[in-house]
């Protein structure tokens, strides 16, 4: 029998993942200490994953600076000893044979917030319980949570150094594949969307404008890293409100960020505005990724609500997608792979050796 499409190595520049079957980037809100340094739990989250057979292990939205996290308990890569603790969570997932990425991550005017878990508040965490003031392209609140000042031409040049060097310490931390977070309403979604960047300059109004913060991270980033260094980009592919960010944008932006030195394209949606209508059920987004690759003719992975062996085989091998990423599925069964390559029939030579005895027979 043919092996499964989703089964077939996928090489992007200098890294071949085993498979096109993905963890996407997961936010665990568990850096107690607030030194975005990871530990055990991160170890065990994600090196699970990469035990159970996943081909590429993207870890959760990582901040390029401390203004950048969410939370104060979320993961960074802004300093050494960050890099070290990663270091040591990478050589686990090479070890289980699996290629490791990790989204670097601004959340703009989603940032400063209670951790989602642990507390009981919400929304915006005050600069006296140890919150502070947030940056985004124009000063609109998301919903409730504290409205941002608008980044100047300064803080927009810190922020692409800030990811530039994020991504260089990615890199020195083992990483193979870098992913940028341009989804869900956070930084570099705020600026490519009309509904939360209103500024008059050159990083507002039309779209190569709106598009110029990404586009100059990604160019600056594949300077710094040389060729061989896959680069990801996930966009929200819409805002699901009239006025908003949409498909149409997303394939153009995409194109271009190819053109600038982007390899492939991690497509989501939504997070930018609060109470829009959306209509999700199993593979919801699929259709998004689809057009997107199509249009812009670039490699794109499809995510959300994707939590069958078949219906992950069905998204690769009809074309609309090269691969699928998957969250929740993943938390649940972090053997989804090894699972769904018995449910296939596909031959495979990375079940962990000290699982041999559990195969499927
Ligand atoms: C606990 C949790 C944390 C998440 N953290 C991130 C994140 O760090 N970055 C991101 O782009 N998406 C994040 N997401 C969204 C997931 O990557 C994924 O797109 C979404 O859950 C839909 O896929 P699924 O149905 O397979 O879970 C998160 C989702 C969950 C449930």
């Amino acid at each position: 029998m043919a092996q499964p499409l989703l089964f077939t190595p996928l090489t992007i520049r200098s890294v071949t993942m085993r498979n096109r079957i993905w963890v996407a980037p997961l936010c665990q809100y568990t850096i107690t200490a607030k030194d975005g340094v990871v530990g055990d739990w991160h170890l065990v989250h994600l090196g699970s994953m990469a035990a159970g057979g996943a081909g590429l292990v993207i870890a959760e939205a990582t901040g390029v600076s401390p203004e950048g996290r969410i939370s104060d308990e979320d993961t960074g890569i802004w300093n050494d000893a960050q890099v070290s603790a990663w270091t040591r969570v990478v050589d686990f997932l090479h070890e289980q044979g699996a290629a490791a990425g990790i989204q670097l991550a601004h959340a703009g005017r989603k940032a400063s917030v209670w951790p989602e878990w642990g507390y009981d508040k919400h929304g915006t965490m005050a600069i006296a319980d140890g919150g502070w003031q947030t940056i985004g392209p124009s000063n609109i609140p998301f919903g409730e949570y504290s409205a941002p000042v608008a980044a100047t031409v300064d803080d927009i040049e810190k922020i692409v150094t800030d990811f530039t060097d994020a991504a260089v310490r990615s890199i020195a931390a083992g990483f193979d594949v870098l992913e940028l977070h341009a989804a869900h309403g956070y930084l570099l979604h705020q600026f490519l969307s009309p509904l939360s960047n209103v500024r008059t300059d050159e990083y507002g109004g039309p779209l190569e404008n709106r598009a110029r913060l990404l586009l100059r991270i990604v160019t600056a980033i594949r300077a710094a890293v040389g060729d061989q260094v896959p680069l990801f980009v996930r966009f929200s592919a819409t805002d699901y409100a009239e006025g908003g960010w949409d498909q149409e944008q997303t394939a153009t932006v995409a194109g271009w960020a190819r053109d600038a030195g982007a390899d492939f394209f991690d497509i989501s949606t939504g997070g930018n505005i609060l109470g829009v209508k959306m209509s999700v059920g199993p593979g919801y987004q699929v259709p998004f990724a689809a057009f997107v690759g199509s249009t812009a003719a670039v490699d794109v992975s499809a995510v959300g609500l994707i939590t069958e062996a078949e219906q992950a085989e069905q998204i690769v091998a009809s074309g609309q997608a090269d691969a699928v990423m998957m969250g929740r599925e993943m938390m649940r069964d972090p053997h989804f792979a090894l699972r769904a390559a018995h449910e296939l029939g596909a031959e495979i030579d990375y079940w962990p050796k000290q699982y041999l005895r559990a195969r499927w027979r």
